[in-house]
């Protein structure tokens, strides 16, 4: 079984996105998280991808590589996982493979530096190289956060881009909580169909 902290509870955007995760990502697949931040998403994608599949993880700041980088070695995964020092918004330079999955999770790290916060341009840059990534039947995942200066920015970014999209070639959902305040982060899920 794969361990995770979240594996219990849907409290939140990131919890349900590994939710979806879990269900599509599958042994040999290849997939990417854009964001890779203290390692946790990239530590589910190891797991599901098993030792034939392989995980690009990138992020700007070497604090969250050496976090990602211990995780995964501290679990015995590190051999599939590769780590880049780089924008998101390059994915295609380093990824020419079609992908399952691609994960974003958006902001800041958390306890890290507010600088290095993720913006709209970058991102919705990163998700149109991902949607010609992404493989039929795979998803993209995207945690929004719109609680800090740039964030409610950055969903309508998101949500521009995600209702540009062909609805003959994907499905884009947007998930929020609505037992929580507005601000709590929400999900959006684009899933390539055909
Ligand atoms: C909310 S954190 C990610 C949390 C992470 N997924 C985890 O499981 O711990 C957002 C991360 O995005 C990174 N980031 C900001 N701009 C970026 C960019 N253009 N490309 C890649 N990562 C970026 C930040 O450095 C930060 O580590």
């Amino acid at each position: 079984m794969i361990k995770n902290k979240t594996s219990n509870s849907l409290r939140g955007a990131v919890p349900l996105s590994h939710l979806f995760l879990r269900e599509r990502v599958r042994p040999g697949d290849r997939v990417v998280d854009a964001t890779c931040g203290n390692g946790h998403d990239t530590l589910l994608l190891a797991q599901l991808v098993g030792p034939e599949g392989r995980v690009w993880a990138f992020d700007v700041q070497e604090e969250a590589l050496t976090a990602t980088r211990e995780l995964l070695s501290g679990e015995g995964l590190s051999g599939r996982v590769e780590l880049l020092r780089a924008g998101h918004e390059r994915l295609a330079e380093f990824v020419r493979e079609e992908l399952r999955a691609v994960v974003f999770n958006l902001g800041f790290l958390p306890g890290g530096d507010r600088e290095f916060v993720t913006r709209p341009e970058h991102t919705v840059a990163a998700l149109e190289q991902a949607a010609g990534l992404i493989l039929a039947g795979g998803i993209i995942t995207v945690c929004i956060y719109t609680g800090h200066p740039g964030g409610p920015e950055e969903g309508e970014a998101v949500a521009r881009w995600g209702a540009g999209l062909s609805p003959k070639r994907f499905n884009v959902w947007s998930s929020r909580q609505l037992n929580r305040p507005a601000t709590a982060p929400y999900l959006v899920l684009v899933e390539k169909s055909g």
